[in-house]
């Protein structure tokens, strides 16, 4: 690399997106600043000024008496929660303190095999023994929907000692499932229901979305305001309810998952967009129905182009509307990713072999709507190759060690076409669909060594291996 320490390259990048300046259907959801609490943008301006550190009158997120501990209370209010604990590490660090706090080396815990890779680093500092579930296939969507209340039962009837069971809900694509029946599922087996509601933050301020994970009688949840609650990348909040959880334990897990100097900046954000939440909140998610509403419906009247509407589907319990999910038929989603933002300025949040998907906010616009589906309609007309293939996961492997006891234990590489009937050292998750088709700990099958090796010579992204030539895999070798 050429060193040159004159440069400052993620200044002059972001300077260069400024530049840019692309219509943004991205996290976080103030959107560039333009939708944030007024609150906020009164500090926005002069920022370094409130970079401040534990004075006497600033309060300490990890003791907190006066200003954090007002504002937290604020939030459990509004979010129905007994406690919230502010987070400054995202919902990264909520989803490691809900699983660390819960469970511990020789406890079962219940998770549904789609989760995100922060529940592993949970299992791993916990040293918990991971039962997993898969949510059921979504076809309209190509992949994973909800997840059944009879199929969590049956695990606990497999399992009858599970101590928590912890789900994604909604996922990334909007999809949820049924909390409320799940919620009395794990209570009647005296386990602890834990929700990574990373995408659903804004649910409990309007009766137009799917319930959320307070109102549905979870135990804990995290939320990542961050996403779609107008805070700042990373800010996020834990929230308890209820007498199953020990809140003690999630205190002095956070002491372990979170900075000792957590930002005032993030901890700002986050009661400017509780404030936003409290006081615009329904009228935000109004705006917010009426535009997805608007696009998805601008979206389907385009030939070839098919928008995710949960009335159309019977096979996924709720969704978030708000959520635009779209595909268009034999394209790939990340080529069409690509086009919009290559070709039409436009900035989407995330794209599969099929969809795409978007994160509006609320200074969003029907001007700014058209020009997508403008962009769209020019994408799908054009005739491309295609890279769709049926959505697929290899049956989840037998388990030989905890990700804990894997993830410490002596490991070689080899291979990746010898890895049959070896125990896996780490994740390996192709994306799509972006869900670990191996964890630490597992052993690999001959289906899962011939969905990886399709899945490279595909030049999927795949997350996970250490070695980047994606050769050779980890495996533990005591
Ligand atoms: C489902 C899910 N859970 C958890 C996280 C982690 O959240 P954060 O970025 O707030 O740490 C993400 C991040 O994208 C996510 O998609």
């Amino acid at each position: 690399m050429n060193i040159n320490q004159t440069k400052t390259p993620i200044i002059d990048t972001l300077l260069k997106f400024d530049k840019l300046n692309p219509d943004y259907y991205c996290m976080p959801s103030h959107h560039r600043g333009s939708c944030a609490d007024e609150s906020f943008l009164m500090l926005s301006d002069t920022i370094l000024k409130y970079d401040l550190t534990e004075t006497p009158i600033t309060d300490d997120l990890h003791e907190p008496e006066y200003a954090i501990a007002e504002a937290q209370q604020l939030a459990a209010e509004l979010f129905g929660a007994d406690k919230t604990f502010f987070l400054v590490n995202g919902t990264t660090c909520g989803n490691e303190a809900m699983i660390i706090s819960s469970v511990h080396e020789g406890d079962k815990i219940l998770i549904s095999r789609n989760c995100h890779k922060s529940i592993l680093m949970g299992l791993i500092i916990s040293g918990a023994t991971p039962i997993y579930i898969e949510p059921e296939k979504s076809s309209k969507l190509n992949t994973f929907g909800s997840i059944s209340p009879q199929k969590v039962e049956q695990a606990f009837k497999e399992n009858p000692d599970i101590r928590a069971f912890i789900l994604v809900n909604p996922t990334y694509y909007g999809i949820c499932s049924d909390l409320k029946a799940i919620a009395d599922i794990c209570h009647s087996h005296n386990a602890l229901l834990l929700v990574d509601e990373a995408h659903g933050a804004a649910f409990s301020v309007s009766d137009k979305l799917p319930l959320s994970a307070m109102q549905s009688g979870a135990d804990m949840c995290s939320q990542s305001i961050h996403k779609t609650a107008g805070a700042m990348t990373q800010s996020s909040m834990l929230h308890i309810k209820g007498t199953l959880a020990d809140i003690s334990k999630v205190d002095s897990a956070l002491k372990i998952v979170q900075s000792t100097s957590p930002s005032y900046i993030l901890m700002a954000s986050l009661d400017a967009a509780r404030h936003r939440l409290a006081v615009n909140g329904k009228y935000d998610i109004e705006h917010l129905i009426k535009l997805s509403d608007y696009i998805r419906n601008g979206l389907n009247s385009i030939d070839g182009v098919n928008c995710y509407d949960k009335h159309s589907d019977t096979e996924v319990f709720d969704f978030d509307r708000t959520r635009i999910v779209f595909s268009i038929d034999n394209k790939c989603g990340f080529d069409i990713f690509d086009e919009l933002f290559n070709n039409y300025n436009i900035c989407a949040e995330m794209a599969d072999d099929f969809n795409v998907v978007l994160i509006l906010g609320p200074s969003d616009s029907i001007k700014q709507a058209n020009r997508l589906i403008a962009a769209v309609k020019k994408i799908a007309n054009k005739k491309e190759s295609s890279r769709n293939s049926e959505f697929s996961m290899p049956a989840i492997p037998s388990m030989a060690l905890t990700p804990r006891a894997a993830y410490f234990s002596k490991t070689e590489s080899i291979p990746l076409e010898k890895a049959e009937g070896k125990i896996s050292a780490e994740m390996i998750a192709p994306y799509p669909p972006g869900i670990p088709v191996i964890y630490p700990g597992e052993v690999f099958t001959a289906d899962i060594v011939e969905f990886i090796s399709d899945a490279i010579k595909e030049k999927r992204h795949i997350h996970g291996f250490s070695d980047k030539t994606m050769q050779t895999v980890k495996i533990c070798i005591n």
